[in-house]
């Protein structure tokens, strides 16, 4: 079982790079697969979840193929499975994005119920409802979710009653290929949606409004081949600008699209992190006083305030001056690492599942960690890198599923950190 040895207090400078976005690279794999044609897919992070996604591409019989690092081509022609395997789907949350493509292009998909980060309930509700309003049949059987279209999916309206992000992606890919209009109503805006849908749209897909909460998707026969760049991660961007405010007085942060940021600089602004923002960079700089607390931190769909960032935010806000709030409210399970950053000195009331409050500033000491789950494991490997002394992180798997190389690149900057195998 591999482990990190943190060694913290060590200053930070100079640049890191921006990996492609996880969240988008884990939606263009199956969107590959609604053509028949070869999909090149560029700038891809080659973290574990995007690997368990090319695996699942290759357990349907799809062909992947690496050109170079970050490059990647997907040739779906000799797909003849439509089940997605069990042990892969119960590992992984984004196999739900498979049921779009299969469900469209075969008229029939068998799915485990995903599994993935434990950050909440999770349920698959609004995705089953949605497919349902296209015209699928779902049965539910003792292990799988069996859905069928046999004579095609049939465009319809869609009113979300609440936003989600995968369920407006996967609607928007289903949606593609069915008959007729499809309407959706109360979408999600995240930028790699608008992405996702540019990249359909270039392959013969006819999406208008997507990025907006209104998308209106004309259904056609089918779709080419095509390439696609995955864009700038955004959270990566994030969650280095908060490792640079708490530990470095010159960190530029390259290859990344600050605009997807827009309400997170606020925040940080807010905190007093001092920064610079450029089209394609952000640059942070040295501090002119102490951190401050935020009273009124709440995390929203987007342009609000990314829920994946709640955790390394919350992580700088223990060394704020004041009482900050934090309302995390899309996710019911995704504030327990709390406890953890409290056992390494930190000062946090759980108040319920949803809101934490936060004394600082407090000195935070190195301890035996364990990654919960993806955000919360950066944010704790965060708060090793400004503790006093030594930490060791368990189940740094969860890191490396959204974080590539991450000790490589974080030592290139001054940091301490050893991968171990124990
Ligand atoms: N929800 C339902 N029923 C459903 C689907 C979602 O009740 O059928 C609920 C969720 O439980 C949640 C809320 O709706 O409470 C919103 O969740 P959403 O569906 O938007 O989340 P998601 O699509 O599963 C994506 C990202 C998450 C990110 C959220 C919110 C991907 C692969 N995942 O998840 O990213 O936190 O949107 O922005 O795009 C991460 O990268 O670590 C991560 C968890």
């Amino acid at each position: 079982m591999e482990k990190f040895i943190i060694n913290g207090g060590n200053k930070l400078s100079g640049k890191i790079k921006v990996t492609g976005a996880k969240n988008h690279a884990l939606k263009l794999i199956p969107a590959a697969i609604l053509s028949e044609q070869v999909s090149i897919i560029k700038n891809v992070p080659e973290i574990e979840d995007v690997i368990k996604m090319f695996e699942l591409v290759e357990a349907l019989g799809g062909k992947v193929k690496k050109l170079k690092p970050g490059t990647y081509s997907i040739d779906p022609s000799t797909i003849n499975k439509t089940a997605i395997p069990y042990d892969l789907g119960r590992r992984l949350r984004t196999s739900v994005m498979f049921i779009a493509p299969l469900l469209a292009r075969f008229g029939e998909v068998k799915i485990p119920h995903p599994g993935g980060c434990m950050i909440g309930k999770r349920p698959i509700d609004m995705f089953i409802e949605g497919f349902k309003q296209l015209g699928a049949r779902v049965v539910q059987e003792k292990d799988y979710y069996h859905l069928t279209a046999k004579s095609g999916l049939k465009g319809s309206k869609y009113i979300f009653r609440r936003v989600s992000v995968t369920v407006t992606e996967a609607m928007i890919m289903a949606a593609s290929l069915a008959k007729g209009k499809t309407e959706l109503v109360f979408a999600a805006c995240e930028p790699e949606i608008s992405s996702l849908a540019d990249y359909l749209n270039k392959r013969g897909a006819k999406i208008k409004g997507a990025g907006t909460h209104a998308v209106e998707i004309e259904g056609v026969k089918e779709l080419k081949g095509g390439e696609m760049t995955c864009i700038p991660d955004r959270i990566e961007c994030g969650t280095f600008a908060i490792m640079g405010a708490l530990l470095s007085d010159d960190l530029k942060i390259t290859n990344c699209n600050p605009a997807h940021l827009e309400v997170f600089w606020v925040y940080l602004k807010k905190a007093g992190v001092n920064f610079e923002i450029g089209k394609d960079y952000v640059h942070i700089l040295k501090r002119k006083g102490a951190l401050q607390a935020i009273p009124d931190v709440i995390t929203h769909e987007y342009p609000g305030l990314v829920s994946d960032l709640q955790a390394p935010l919350t992580v700088l806000l223990t060394q704020a001056n004041g009482l900050s709030m934090v309302h995390e409210t899309i996710f019911e399970g995704r504030l327990f690492y709390t406890d953890m950053l409290n056992r390494m000195g930190a000062d946090i009331i759980l108040c319920d599942p949803h809101r934490v409050v936060i004394n600082g500033p407090s000195k935070l000491y190195g301890r035996e960690i364990e990654s919960p789950d993806l955000r919360a494991g950066i944010a704790l490997l965060i708060a090793a890198m400004i503790a006093k002394g030594e930490s060791k992180m368990a189940n740094i798997y969860q890191i490396d599923r959204g974080y590539a190389n991450i000790e490589q690149r974080l030592k290139k900057l001054g940091a301490d950190i050893k991968r171990i195998d124990e």
